[in-house]
């Protein structure tokens, strides 16, 4: 295929929201390293290096041809001096030494065993590798204090660290649809987050409900999580109520990343199929085949009719096209991008929009579909 492609005519843009980043693409082995990078960077709560080395591998993720030679990044935007050593030292040797043994390092190893628990940000798992932790099982062995949170993270840790199937996506939605419309007639539904842009696999299944008539959906959530108790299909949940109000949230306040949609954090119990029985299909022994299910992470958020638009957008993903779509819409429009409104400050006034297309369009953004968000 590169030969095909002239690589000094290649125009990547700077910002991720401008390129069209496919799932699969064609430098995984880049990728990969640099991913371990930033990775490491936010462990030391090092934001700014973190989204650094992850903006750098975006930009191979948009790259059409697999990378041969360091000459063709001179023209490509992201790619700091640490970045591009790494990729040299990856191209000349097969891999990059300085990676390999910080991915072997306790430290990184631990730090992704603690903040692999569902309740475990990095805080708290730094905390506990000083103080000597490495595993779940230490948390254990040690009787640390967990919050309901972290109780269930750990107690379902192996199954929720198993990543969630397409398959198994499409029975939860099932459920939750069955949920919604027995509670709220007439509500609609969405898969949104890494399956909505074609991934295969997931570490949770994400959903956004909407009702057509502005208001019916307020309270919404109580109802889905009591329908779905009543029948034993949680085994955790954790509802926040919506707390958006238009005048106090958007314009000129730092752009904050968290949302105010009423939500659900949640761990599903999904009943036993075929998939998930071993991989010799056989189930596992301290299961009995009435009893079989796996848990499985899904979080619910839901938004007026009206936000609908922006709530799809900013559901979708990925964190750092999102990221982007924000730095964009703030430093080259002079707008704040929310996922629950678009403010212009220059007209001093909101945008209304009914689509994504919409947002985007008014963002002067080409129209990016979700399976090339994968920034
Ligand atoms: N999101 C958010 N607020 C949160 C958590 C997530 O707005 N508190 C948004 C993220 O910006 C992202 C989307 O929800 O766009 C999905 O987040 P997440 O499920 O964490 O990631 P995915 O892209 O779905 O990837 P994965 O397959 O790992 O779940
Ligand atoms: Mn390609
Ligand atoms: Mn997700
Ligand atoms: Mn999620």
């Amino acid at each position: 295929p590169k030969q095909n492609v002239n690589v000094n005519t290649i125009q990547m843009k700077s910002y991720a929201c401008q390129r069209r980043t496919p799932l699969k693409h064609h430098n995984s082995h880049l990728t990969e390293a640099l991913e371990v990078l930033s990775e490491n960077a936010a462990y030391g709560e090092n934001e700014g290096r973190s989204v650094a080395f992850r903006r750098a591998a975006s930009v191979l993720k948009a790259l059409p041809y697999r990378v041969q030679t360091m000459d063709e990044l001179k023209c490509l935007p992201c790619l700091g001096d640490h970045s591009q050593r790494v990729i040299k030292e990856i191209l000349e040797d097969g891999t990059s030494r300085e990676v390999e043994s910080m991915r072997q390092s306790e430290q990184f190893q631990a730090m992704k065993a603690l903040t692999g628990i569902f309740g475990v940000g990095v805080r708290t798992a730094d905390r506990w590798f000083r103080e000597g932790l490495r595993s779940p099982s230490d948390l254990i062995r040690t009787g640390q204090q967990l919050n309901r949170e972290q109780q269930a993270g750990v107690l379902y840790y192996d199954e929720l660290n198993k990543p969630v199937t397409k398959h198994e996506a499409d029975l939860i939605g099932d459920i939750v649809k069955e949920a919604v419309s027995a509670v709220l007639p007439g509500a609609e539904i969405q898969l949104m987050g890494g399956f909505r842009r074609g991934k295969e696999l997931g570490h949770d299944v994400d959903f956004l409900i909407t009702h057509p008539e502005e208001g019916k959906e307020e309270e919404l959530m109580p109802k889905i999580i009591s329908w779905l108790e009543e029948r034993d299909l949680l085994l955790y949940q954790k509802t926040t109520r919506n707390s958006y109000l238009e005048k106090k949230d958007a314009p000129g306040r730092p752009p904050n990343n968290m949302d105010r949609f009423e939500r659900c954090f949640s761990i599903f119990k999904l009943q036993g199929h075929a998939e998930t029985t071993g991989s010799d299909g056989v189930r596992p022994s301290n299961q009995s085949e009435a009893s079989y299910w796996r848990a499985v992470r899904v979080d619910l958020v839901v938004s007026p009719y009206s936000q609908f638009a922006f709530a799809t957008l900013g559901w979708t993903g990925s964190k750092l096209f999102e990221r982007d779509l924000r730095r964009w819409a703030g430093q080259e429009k002079h707008m704040s991008l929310s996922s629950h409104a678009l403010y212009d400050s220059v007209q001093r006034c909101y945008v209304r929009a009914q689509s994504e297309e919409e947002i985007f369009e008014y963002l002067g953004l080409e129209f990016i579909p979700p399976c090339e968000r994968n920034a």
